[in-house]
């Protein structure tokens, strides 16, 4: 592969105007949108495409998701008349609530998307995200940029600009820094293209918002192997370096201090209890290896703080991560199927 470095540079408005047509000129820009770091490239370009599967390592049988800023985009990429007049309904809803912002829909798709970018699937992944740098980048471009998250494959995902200098720097042509990504996990991906909705994979919209405004949808959850609803849900992913242990919380305050493993509460209740669970002055070794989500056990805060406490906690030699498990309701959901498939291993 060759080596380049990326252009490092804060997301102004000339940069912004440059990484866009450094975008229409087939390269890669990192960029960042309010869910975590995209790396983008033009999304009717299949050169481009295959680059940001080479940069990520990524399998080409998962899908990307193409990212717009106008709804005149959606009709150049997905086939609108292709959908049902109650799947149209939904989209028209979904749209008008939730975009811009961390949803993204599985529509059926144009022929004009090249095949890479959808993993030859006849659906394709939509999303307006609502990060301002992000917006401008795409409608200056060709309006249409593919972006998965940041990060090699399987590993952390990247909520700011340093975690996709330090792992795709040298794989890609610029990075726009606009600071840390305001939701902290990917969006929700939401299939609308096979008649009854269903959520892929829980993200910064809860199944509650969505609910809100479409009525009841199944959480239809992903298995392995052939098949598979949403190719990009694999068991593994999203994982640190360091081993990690997802625990629901009452196991959690039960398991006891050793030296070197570290300690990753959901709220601020949930570490003092374990704290004062422990013997003697165990809890003072403890205690520069102990992190907490949200003091507050809110999860729109810990779902912010997820990935940028997992990068810290990764640079810290720990054997390995005990995680606390968050309830299921609102993003608790995300932050659970984020933590449990970063403990699975392969
Ligand atoms: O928040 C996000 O969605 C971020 C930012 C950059 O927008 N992007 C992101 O992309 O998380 P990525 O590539 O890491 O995840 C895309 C997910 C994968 O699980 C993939 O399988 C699924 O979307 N996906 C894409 N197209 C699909 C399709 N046609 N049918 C089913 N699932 C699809
Ligand atoms: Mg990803």
């Amino acid at each position: 592969m060759m080596q380049r470095t990326a252009k490092l540079l804060p997301a102004t408005d000339d940069s912004i105007r440059e990484a866009a047509a450094a975008l229409c000129a087939g390269k890669l820009v990192a960029f960042p949108t309010e869910t975590v770091y995209g790396l983008g490239g033009d999304a009717f370009n299949p050169r481009a495409l295959a680059r940001i599967f080479e940069a990520k390592g990524r399998p080409r049988f998962d899908p990307l998701i193409i990212h717009i800023a106008a709804l005149e985009a959606l009709g150049r990429i997905a086939d609108l008349r292709a959908l049902d007049a109650a799947s149209r309904r939904r989209l028209d809803r979904l749209a008008s609530a939730l975009w811009p912002g961390p949803l993204s829909l599985i529509l059926p798709k144009l022929p004009s998307v090249p095949d890479l970018a959808t993993s030859g699937l006849p659906t394709v992944a939509v999303r307006w995200p609502a990060q301002p740098a992000a917006r401008q980048l795409i409608l200056r471009s060709t309006g249409a940029v593919a972006a998965p998250s940041a990060n090699p494959f399987g590993g952390l995902s990247p909520t700011r600009a340093e975690h996709v200098r330090d792992s795709l720097g040298d794989r890609i042509d610029y990075i726009l820094d606009g600071g840390p990504s305001a939701v902290g996990l990917e969006s929700t991906v939401l299939d609308l293209a096979t008649g009854a909705p269903r959520i892929l994979r829980p993200g910064g919209v809860s199944r509650e918002q969505i609910e809100a405004i479409i009525g009841p949808v199944p959480a239809g959850i992903t298995g392995t192997g052939p098949g598979l609803q949403s190719p990009g849900q694999l068991p593994s992913h999203y994982a640190p370096a360091t081993r990690l242990e997802a625990c629901e919380r009452e196991a959690m305050l039960s398991l006891p201090e050793r030296p070197g493993e570290g300690w990753l509460f959901f709220s601020g209740a949930s570490r003092d209890t374990w704290l004062g669970n422990l013997a003697g002055d165990k809890g003072g070794a403890a205690i520069d290896r102990l992190w907490t989500l949200s003091e507050a056990g809110n999860p729109a805060e810990a779902a912010a703080r997820l990935f940028q406490t997992l990068h810290e906690m990764d640079e810290r030699g720990l054997s390995c991560i005990h995680a606390e498990l968050p309830p299921e309701a609102g993003l608790g959901a995300a932050i659970r199927d984020r933590l449990l498939r970063a403990g699975k291993r392969g």
